[in-house]
């Protein structure tokens, strides 16, 4: 699918261009944004990479990953991005990421937001299931991917390798035929 463009009432996801920059250097550079991510916090320099790589992805036929810019509808400013990677050996299945800037947090927008990559994942790209990790210690994460219907389904021990030491990772997923879609996002 190219130039996606999903509304919901406080939040709309669109395709990421270069004028994105600074905004999400402003989650992925940020040292509380990126606590329980797999990575040190970024430079503007490797944001500008992953940006120029996810316009390079955006081309590929078929289309693996989306890079989102989250924008609030009101003022069309970029408050965070998400990320939604279709498995290359598994096309009917996606992991997912997000992220939000801090100064908009606990406002229920993360809770939103997961519901619009379902919106996204399951209507428009007709995935079967559609899933993310979290830190276990992200409890942000956990509540709001619940709280939008991703049922926990497990631990993956030392699944990723952070801060020189190795860090479990708790499973969230959704399944198209459990998800009730939801109409007033
Ligand atoms: C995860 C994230 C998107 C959540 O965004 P948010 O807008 O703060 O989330 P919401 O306001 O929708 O909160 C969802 C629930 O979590 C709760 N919550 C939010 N932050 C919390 C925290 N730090 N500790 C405990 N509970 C928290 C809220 O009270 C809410 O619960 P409720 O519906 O019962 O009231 C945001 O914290 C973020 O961008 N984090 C950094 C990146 C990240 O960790 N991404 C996830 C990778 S898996």
């Amino acid at each position: 699918m190219r130039h996606v463009e999903i509304t919901g009432k406080r939040l709309r996801l669109r395709e990421v261009t270069v004028d994105d920059v600074d905004a999400l250097h402003a989650v992925y550079g940020d040292p509380t944004a990126t606590e329980h991510l797999p990575f040190d916090p970024r430079t503007r320099e490797e944001v500008e990479g992953i940006v120029a790589e996810a316009l390079r992805a955006a081309e590929v036929e078929p289309r693996r990953l989306y890079v989102l810019a989250v924008t609030d509808v009101e003022d069309s400013r970029t408050i965070g991005v998400a990320r939604l990677h279709i498995e290359a050996d598994h096309p009917h299945s996606a992991e997912i990421g997000m992220g939000l800037r801090p100064d908009h947090w606990g406002r229920g927008i993360g809770t939103d937001l997961v519901r619009l990559i379902l919106v996204f994942g399951f209507r428009h790209l007709r995935l079967h299931r559609i899933w993310g990790a979290r830190s276990p210690a992200n409890t942000a994460a956990q509540l709001t991917m619940l709280v939008a219907g991703m049922v926990e389904e497990g631990r993956i021990r030392h699944h990723v390798r952070a801060r020189g030491a190795w860090r479990d990772s708790v499973v969230h997923s959704a399944l198209e035929d459990e998800w009730e879609g939801y109409r007033d996002v």
